[in-house]
């Protein structure tokens, strides 16, 4: 937290910080996973990236450069200890003024760890999970930029899924401000028809998910054909088969939307052969996606500057809840 290894339950920030009272935050959800050659945390440089273009939008000038970011989310693990984990940076103006404007607010960095196992739950990586069509719209781009992760940008997925989950369905699927096909609350989406994949992009309001950038590169692997272009209801509804991608969620299938099913209502063999690919990613069993794996144990140090925690860090106060 801001350059020192805290504890969890004094990671604490003050009431008046500007990010509480107007969202304005940014940051990243990463996963560490566990792979023959210890902790790698996937595609940790492609996060980072999107991390200092979200602050960059909203003009949160991050003062530790992406080397000391990246040594920092791996000290964390290390020194939490974890195979695997979830890994949250943020970024967000603290405590100095009210004002919408944020100026004199400083810029709190935090990178927060902790263990996290399926988001949409371990059955519903195999059965695929229940969705519902959100009364929710996505944002449009021109209000706030959807390429962005910021935090305040999350009331409209919190909105969506608590309906979601009020109804009895795992996700809500957001529609954009044309009634096209957006995403979930948390997750880009997949079509599976004739054994080609179909995905929208940013002009359809979504984040352009780091998960969705790798299915794209394991489907181009496979020598399954993806065309990327706007999506109706309609599309999801008579597909052969549907799936969600994020770094929560992985690769999950959907088996139904609004109790109509996807296909037979339950994971299609494509969803599972792009899960699998996925997965040997993440584990660090396919070498070809050697290079999307960030090994936590090595320190890169070569470069003089790099951050070193090992100056703040007090030996025995590291606790995660
Ligand atoms: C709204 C939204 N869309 C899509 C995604 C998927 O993005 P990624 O694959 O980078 O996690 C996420 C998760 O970060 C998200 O919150």
């Amino acid at each position: 937290m801001n350059g020192g290894l805290v504890p969890w339950s004094r990671a604490t920030t003050h009431v008046s910080a500007h990010a509480l009272h107007y969202g304005s935050g940014v940051f990243e959800g990463m996963r560490c996973y566990e792979t023959p050659d210890g902790a790698a945390v996937f595609r940790l440089d492609a996060h980072l990236d999107r991390l200092y273009s979200s602050a960059e939008i909203y003009g949160l000038e991050i003062p530790y450069t992406p080397a000391e970011l990246s040594e920092a989310v791996c000290e964390v693990i290390r020194r939490n200890d974890f195979d695997s984990c979830y890994v949250r940076p943020i970024c967000y103006f603290g405590s100095g003024s009210l004002n919408v404007h944020p100026r004199n607010c400083p810029v709190e960095v935090v990178i927060l760890a902790w263990p996290w196992a399926t988001y949409l739950g371990a059955a519903g990586l195999e059965q695929g999970v229940r969705v519902t069509v959100s009364p929710w719209r996505k944002f449009q781009s021109r209000m706030m930029p959807t390429t962005a992760k910021a935090c305040g940008q999350y009331l409209n997925s919190m909105l969506a899924v608590r309906d979601a989950i009020d109804r009895g369905y795992a996700e809500a699927l957001l529609l954009d401000s044309e009634g096209n096909l957006a995403e979930g609350s948390g997750e880009n989406i997949f079509i599976v028809r004739d054994g080609q994949l179909l995905t929208n992009d940013d002009r359809h309001s979504i984040l352009l998910g780091i998960t969705r950038d790798a299915v794209l590169q394991i489907a181009g692997d496979l020598g399954c054909p993806v065309e990327i272009k706007a999506l109706e209801l309609d599309d999801l509804l008579s597909a052969d088969e549907a799936f969600f991608t994020g770094t929560a969620a992985e690769v999950t299938p959907i088996s139904e939307v609004d109790m109509i099913p996807i296909g037979r209502g339950s994971r299609g063999p494509v969803t599972q052969e792009i899960q699998r690919a996925f997965f040997a990613a993440t584990s660090g069993r396919d070498q070809r996606y050697a290079h999307w794996l960030h090994s936590v144990d090595i320190r890169r140090d070569e470069d003089n500057k790099s951050f070193s925690l090992a100056q703040a860090f007090t030996p025995g106060i590291v606790e995660c809840g």
